[in-house]
């Protein structure tokens, strides 16, 4: 049987396995998917001794993946990070399907029009690189990356290509910055010490706030995006549910349904399959 994981740290709460095997059922696919724990320094030996044959890549690892790989797509390249790899050969082929995922639940799912809109990208590290290119593909109007290390978002913004439309800002800019339509938490903050306070006239009445991740990590942020009067607050289980059908996609050649494991993974609908 074929074998496939997703690595990261932690790595032991990931939703992912689930949904693979969900998918797998649903295209009649036999198939395995596990969790690996791997760290940056340890994640090139783990995976050459995992013997998948794909695998996705989560924190902290997308740009390290990305330095390993013999190959990568062009909006990989873009991105400078991966959440999906393909064997080649002896070596890998990146891809990375965040972005796609992102943008296919924000306009797909909750029904949001991205294009001419003035878009906030909290975070400069991978995750932020994953979904920027494909935000600007999305025809919004401007993305003004905003990092706590301000020469990370400069990189970030310089990496993108687009001057006319990229702006890198430092989070002591925050306050100046007026009011954008979409808001999207990209940081790690919410694993850590948080993220320190954000000014309420970033959101308005008709803004949407997404973030990158699920469960209570999403918590914090979109808390303050409902104070802030935002209309959407949406959390990264929906785009996780849709880089995961793109990885299906690129491993197995047939997209599966989406919607049926987003409603399971929220409570709604039939339950899932379990990994084991
Ligand atoms: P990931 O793959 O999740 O992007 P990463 O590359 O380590 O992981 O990047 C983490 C991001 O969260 C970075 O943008 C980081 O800011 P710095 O580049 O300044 O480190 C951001 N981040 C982490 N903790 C944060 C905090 N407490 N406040 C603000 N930003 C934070």
């Amino acid at each position: 049987m074929k074998r496939y994981a997703v690595f990261g740290s932690p790595i032991s709460h990931s939703q992912s396995p689930r949904i693979h095997a969900a998918f797998a059922q649903q295209c009649g696919i036999a198939m395995a998917y596990v969790a690996i724990e791997a760290g940056r320094d340890d994640f090139a030996a783990i995976l050459a001794a995992s013997g998948v044959q794909g695998a996705n890549v989560t924190l902290p690892l997308k740009e390290t993946a990305f330095a390993l790989c013999t190959d990568a797509s062009a909006r990989a390249r873009r991105a400078g990070a991966v959440n999906t790899l393909l064997r080649d050969g002896d070596g890998w082929r990146g891809d990375n399907t965040d972005g796609l995922g992102l943008v296919r639940d924000l306009t797909e799912r909750h029904g949001l029009d991205l294009r001419e809109r003035r878009v906030l990208l909290l975070g400069a590290g991978g995750a932020a690189r994953g979904v920027a290119p494909t935000l600007l593909d999305a025809g919004i109007r401007e993305l003004v990356v905003a990092n706590r290390s301000p020469e990370r978002a400069d990189a970030l913004a310089d990496a993108m290509g687009d001057p006319g439309r990229v702006h890198a800002r430092g989070w002591d800019a925050l306050p100046a910055l007026g009011e954008f339509d979409l808001l999207v938490n990209a940081t790690s903050a919410a694993r850590g010490v948080g993220l320190p306070p954000l000014p309420m006239a970033l959101a308005g009445l008709r803004s949407a706030a997404v973030d990158l991740s699920y469960g209570e990590a999403a918590v914090p942020f979109l808390a303050w995006a409902r104070a802030a009067g935002c209309m959407h607050a949406v959390d990264g289980l929906g785009m996780l549910v849709e880089q995961a059908a793109e990885s299906f996609r690129l491993w197995h050649g047939v997209r599966p349904e989406t919607d049926p494991v987003y409603a399971a993974l929220n409570g709604q609908g039939d339950a899932l399959v379990t990994a084991d």
